[in-house]
């Protein structure tokens, strides 16, 4: 996808990380793992789970994705506050799949004020599977099924498409050979965009094929993956047995990772979805060193991207 930028348009797109932590946050509450020793005495920022949002005028909000951290979320962000005695900048949320840290949060928003939730079939049938969710009373939370490769408009002046990624269905599903790159509805990223600036999301992604690279490069900002540094470090460090690739996550280093896969981007570059295992989180780590010589940033909990 080629793009002729000639004058830059008035539109800005406007993000408040709300979580930048993957599944567990920072620190996980069962987990002593350095990270998250140096997040308890306050050597590193806390980070609560995965969950942007996103504006294009400032008083209307999507959510990408809603973290079991939800409610504290909100209350730390101004700009979500209500504004009159029962309502909600919130007005809609968009899932990127079905994951407990993507999904857990819509229970905190059941106190019937209206928001459009938007996600595929696929994650729609999980939410109507799992009974808990049915407290989102459909007087007041319409359910949009988002078809993939195929615009919608989450808020006036805010386009969206989603399009696969390698990915896996969510951990609560898995059977006992899970497809770890499978391509379909259960793992999207979402291209954001509203007049020339746009943006992608991709919390969750298994591999990076060119297709992928090229659909990205030209963006103005790219939230990617940034559950784990190493492959391996789960095992290696002894907080799990399962590799990044069982996960469904892309590494950020080595030789096919998301750092050499993704050097041609041109805009912002952020890591979200950072997992409190991930030794980039360290600020004199080596991992955060090639990080930030690749001109990426790590997102924290409250950044605000202006576009
Ligand atoms: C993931 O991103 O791999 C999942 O959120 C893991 C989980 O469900 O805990
Ligand atoms: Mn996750
Ligand atoms: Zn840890």
């Amino acid at each position: 996808m080629t793009r002729v930028r000639t004058t830059r348009s008035e539109a800005t797109v406007r993000i408040i990380v709300l979580g930048a932590g993957a599944g567990g946050g920072l620190p996980q509450w069962n987990c002593g793992c350095v990270q998250c020793a140096a997040a308890r005495t306050g050597v590193i920022a806390p980070m609560t789970q995965s969950t942007l949002a996103v504006s294009v005028d400032g008083r209307n909000w999507a959510l990408l994705n809603a973290s079991p951290d939800l409610r504290h979320q909100l209350a730390a962000s101004p700009a979500l506050h209500p504004t009159g005695l029962r309502d909600s900048p919130v007005k809609a949320v968009v899932l990127t799949n079905g994951d407990v840290d993507h999904i857990a949060g819509l229970l905190t928003l059941r106190e019937k004020t209206g928001f459009t939730l938007f996600a595929t079939e696929a994650t729609h049938q999980i939410l109507s599977q799992n009974t808990v969710f049915s407290v989102l009373d459909p007087t007041f939370v319409r359910r949009e099924t988002i078809a993939l490769d195929t615009d919608f408009c989450p808020l006036p002046g805010l386009t969206v498409a989603a399009y696969a990624v390698p990915g896996k269905i969510p951990l609560y599903l898995e059977g006992e050979a899970p497809d770890v790159t499978m391509m379909g509805e259960q793992t999207i990223g979402l291209r954001l965009w509203s007049g020339d600036r746009e943006v992608h999301y991709v919390p969750g992604c298994a591999a990076l094929p060119d297709w992928l690279v090229s659909l990205l490069e030209p963006a103005d900002a790219v939230l990617f993956d940034g559950t784990i540094w190493r492959d391996d470090e789960m095992p290696r460090s002894g907080t799990g047995t399962k590799t990044g690739a069982r996960m469904g996550h892309l590494a950020m280093g080595g030789p096919d990772g998301s750092l050499a896969r993704l050097r041609s981007l041109r805009g912002r570059r952020i890591y979200t979805h950072v997992n409190n295992t991930n030794s980039a989180l360290m600020p004199d780590s080596a991992a955060r060193a090639a990080v930030t010589a690749a001109g990426w940033e790590i997102a924290r909990d409250g950044m605000e991207i202006a576009l």
